[in-house]
């Protein structure tokens, strides 16, 4: 193929150059400058101004509009994989056409997820694709034998050339392609390593507009950076149709897959799954699943009722107060940092709570990973616990935000949060005054309040 010309583009003010520069010759960004095909310029364009009515009729002819109302909204046409738990992360299923980007830690279960939901597609008679780029077909075989479906037909293409994979999959017309990962395929138009921004971002486009044009759904795998972001731009999120993390500590057998963009679904809807011996299984009932399992309650931990998606969790949040010294350390996992400074900030000036000679660890159990303020006031009656070295009664949740000025605040769906609770054996709960249920829920007593004092006063009132 011959090489087309290329450009470098500026990532933050789009401006161009033939040449990579370090410094952006537009807005004077460093190291934004990333190469890109340059766009085939159209024959006798020139230069439109404004205000000049007709002037852009020599370029193209007008194109006829319809009214919204006049265009009938087709229903996605979706497949449900059969993996109740995949499905849910995907809105009901895999979407024709659809794009999905599916990111995770190495060795949290991509690729045998991707696997079996490619086996389950293949029994439902769809053709299947497996775009391998990270290991040899004999490998995947490997896993597919592990996983006990090593009869599948699931087709297999080791390669990572984006045309030859282009080719491949028109070719093969698969109803669904799963690339893994993207990272691995390059397109020989560019010259920019494997794996570069520019790559990826130039390969994931080809594929979309694959998806787009043929019906054929896409799945991507990524791998995300130490820091948790997704290898490569931003710009990939904002290409596919859906977006799906893989969360979990991969010591414990338990695995989130969280949409975090669906345009075919609900976002923050979660998957929960556990790895076996034979693959992931989705775990149907997950409320309990975070929980560390005392036999007796210890200071410094605080179970949280969080609304994760359309499903209470409970999810033992643990802090640790501990003698620090000139510069004390605030670590979170599993939570916001900064989020923990800003409850700290409060619990002093409001609760006379102070900290600022120690250091504070917070943690959420299991590897999951918290976004919802409400989380707030387990978060500081764990800090609070650790600190007095007295642990909360046996059987206590909590949930609350709080805001600056002290005040807690209602969480969504308080009722059903509750419930849930109530459910698994808890029996005392402090939570923001308007989530207090009108009627009794059998077997928890409810604490209440407005304020984070009054949170304080009444865990004191339970030692
Ligand atoms: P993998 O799907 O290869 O992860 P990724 O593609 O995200 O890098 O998962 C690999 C891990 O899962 C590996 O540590 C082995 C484990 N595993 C099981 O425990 N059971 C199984 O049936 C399979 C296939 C893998
Ligand atoms: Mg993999």
């Amino acid at each position: 193929m011959a090489k087309e010309k290329t450009l470098y583009t500026c990532t933050e003010c789009g401006a161009t150059s033939p040449r990579w520069l370090g410094k952006c010759p537009g807005c004077g960004a460093w190291n934004t400058l990333i190469e890109a095909l340059a766009e085939p310029a159209a024959a006798g364009r020139n230069r439109l101004s404004a205000a000049v009515p007709g002037q852009y009729a020599g370029l193209a002819q007008a194109q006829p509009v319809v009214p919204l109302a006049a265009i009938e909204a087709a229903d996605v046409a979706r497949t449900a994989t059969g993996m109740d738990e995949l499905d849910r992360v995907l809105g009901g299923g895999v979407v024709e056409g659809g794009v999905v980007l599916i990111g995770g830690d190495p060795g949290i279960g991509k690729s045998t997820l991707l696997l079996q939901a490619l086996d389950a597609l293949q029994r439902l008679g769809l053709p299947t694709l497996y775009v391998t780029g990270e290991e040899s077909g004999a490998q995947v075989a490997l896993r597919s034998r592990r996983l006990g479906i090593e009869g599948s037909q699931v087709q297999v293409l080791a390669e990572i050339g984006l045309e030859k994979i282009l080719a491949t999959v028109d070719a093969v017309q698969p109803a669904i392609v799963v690339i893994d990962s993207i990272q691995t395929v390059y397109s020989d138009q560019l010259t920019s390593a494997p794996g570069s921004v520019a790559q990826v971002r130039e390969c994931a486009a080809h594929l979309t507009r694959l998806a787009k044009a043929t019906g054929i759904a896409v799945v991507l795998v990524g791998h995300v950076t130490k820091e948790g972001a997704l290898a490569g731009p931003r710009v990939l999120e904002h290409m596919v149709d859906t977006v799906l993390y893989f969360e979990g500590d991969t010591h414990s057998s338990f695995r989130l897959v969280r949409a975090i963009k669906n345009r075919f679904g609900a976002v923050n809807e979660i998957g929960v799954f556990a790895m076996t011996e034979r693959g992931l299984r989705g775990v149907a009932n997950p409320s309990a699943i975070f929980l560390s399992q005392h036999s007796e309650p210890v200071p410094g931990s605080c179970v949280l009722v969080t609304l994760e998606g359309s499903r209470p969790l409970l999810v033992e949040i643990q802090a640790l107060v501990d003698g620090g010294g000139i510069s004390p350390r605030r670590l979170s996992v599993g939570l916001e940092r900064d989020r923990l400074a800003m409850l700290l900030a409060v619990l002093h000036r409001h609760a006379g709570v102070a900290c600022a000679d120690q250091d504070v660890f917070v943690n959420a159990v299991g590897g999951v990973r918290i976004s919802e303020p409400a989380a707030d006031l387990a978060v500081m009656l764990a800090i609070t616990s650790s600190l007095r070295a007295r642990a909360l009664p046996k059987g206590f949740i909590a949930f609350g935000e709080v805001g600056l000025a002290g005040e807690v605040r209602p969480a969504p769906r308080g009722q059903e949060r509750l419930k849930e609770a109530a459910k698994l054996g808890f029996t005392v709960a402090v939570v923001p005054k308007a989530n207090a249920p009108r009627k009794p829920i059998a077997g928890l007593a409810i604490h209440a309040v407005e304020r984070v004092e009054e949170a304080m006063d009444v865990v004191r009132g339970l030692d």
